[in-house]
């Protein structure tokens, strides 16, 4: 869906990552307007930003370009999203105190739409005790505070007050829209394939791409819930704002989950875990034999989500069945073999590395087909099915 952005840019040499997430907003197909602290000018120029957005840029309180003069008021009022970015520490103390002296403060205070900073600072401004006061009061206010991410910065120092890079941004920006519906919750997944070594260079793994998992972390993490993704190898980036756990084989798949057990609400196992791995394990890369074939033994993996749903302090446990036939037959046996609250059920060729996919829930109040759509999308409908199925549980 097409939305309309406003982008405040204040004084940080984190500014050109803004000139990027304004690109991929816009290449995404929304509107995007840009206002910029005097500061941020001596950075960035407003041409750029003109540019990448395809409108004028405005800078101070005083610009005479709006038809009635309140470039205040009608900028933050055609937004649907304020985001500051960067957010110097003397922005967010101005927002904090609901100064207004001067163009990007005023929107702030004039806005009617949700406002986001995406904090940009070297480590001791960050760590500073009022800047710590200021950023509390602002989340208290209802802002969203968007990272600061940790690591090297511009001064060479290395920790707490890195702006978070465009793609984050822009990824946290598609969900702050979304209803907190599993806010309070803590939600663990699992995603991908697991990959079972045979030797050094060779393994038994499958096609799945972790796609589905991923939009399934995040759009937990846009309803509001504490998210713990447990990881087999894919070639996805990590989602910002969710704990992500890198593992390779079932066995280790199983001990991250058992570890992070502990407080969850709900588990929801995505991952395509391998069923059987080899029974040994070659040191050495195995070579070709010239006369006959080698075989291979198996042993059976551990089944993660039977034996989780299977503890007494199980959380809510939600399964997949990727099948490729009789799919809610076989689903539904699944289901109740595994002893599910809650099933996924799809068509393992249609979705395994897809962008979109088609789902049925199944559930002890029947069958709840979906149309297909992207995998954002159905992400977004299994956390509002989880989230309605929780809130009845409570309530008896
Ligand atoms: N699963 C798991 N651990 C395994 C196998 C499966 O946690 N060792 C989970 C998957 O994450 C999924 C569900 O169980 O949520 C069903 O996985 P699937 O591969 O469809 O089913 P299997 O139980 O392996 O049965 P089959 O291979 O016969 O379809």
């Amino acid at each position: 869906m097409a939305r309309s952005y406003l982008i405040g840019v204040t004084g940080g040499i984190a500014a050109y990552k803004s000139c990027e997430l304004v690109r991929l907003l816009v290449k995404a197909g929304h509107q995007v307007r840009v206002v910029m602290s005097e500061a941020a000018t001596h950075f960035i120029s407003p041409t750029t930003f003109q540019a990448l957005s395809g409108h004028p840029v405005f800078t101070d309180v005083w610009d005479a370009r709006p038809e009635n003069a309140m470039a205040h008021i009608e900028l933050s009022r055609q937004a649907d999203v304020f985001l500051i970015a960067p957010a110097t520490a003397d922005c967010l103390a101005r927002l904090a105190q609901g100064r207004c002296d001067d163009l990007i403060s005023t929107l702030a205070a004039a806005r009617t739409c949700p406002l986001v900073v995406a904090p940009a600072m070297n480590r001791q401004m960050w760590e500073n005790p009022p800047n710590q006061r200021n950023v509390q009061q602002l989340r208290a206010d209802g802002v969203q505070v968007f990272g600061p991410a940790h690591g090297e910065q511009a001064c060479g120092e290395v920790g707490d007050g890195r702006m978070l890079e465009a793609a984050q941004l822009f990824d946290l920006l598609q969900g702050c829209h979304q209803p907190k519906i599993l806010a309070g919750k803590k939600v663990l997944l699992t995603a991908g394939p697991t990959f079972e070594p045979i030797d050094p260079v060779r393994g038994i793994t499958n096609i799945s791409s972790g796609k589905m998992g991923y939009a399934l972390a995040r759009a937990c993490r846009d309803a509001g819930a504490e998210v713990t993704l447990v990881s087999g190898p894919t070639a996805l980036t990590e989602p910002v704002g969710v704990h992500t756990l890198a593992v390779r084989q079932a066995r280790e798949m199983l001990a991250a989950v058992e570890q992070s057990l502990s407080g969850q609400d709900v588990f929801i196992s995505v991952a395509a875990v391998a069923d059987y791995r080899p029974a040994e394990y070659h040191e050495h890369k195995i070579k070709k034999q010239h006369e006959g074939v080698p075989t291979l033994s198996l042993l059976e993996n551990p089944d993660i989500l039977a034996t989780i749903a299977a503890r007494a302090d199980a959380p809510f446990c939600v399964g997949f069945a990727a099948e490729s036939r009789n799919v809610l037959e076989f689903a539904e046996a699944k289901r109740q073999r595994k002893k599910l609250p809650l099933l996924v059920a799809n068509l393992a060729q249609a979705a395994m590395g897809a962008d979109d996919n088609e789902i049925v829930l199944l559930d002890d109040a029947g069958q709840h087909p979906m149309p297909r759509m992207e995998k954002s999308a159905v992400a977004w409908a299994i956390v509002q099915h989880i989230a309605q199925m929780l809130a009845t549980a409570s309530q008896h």
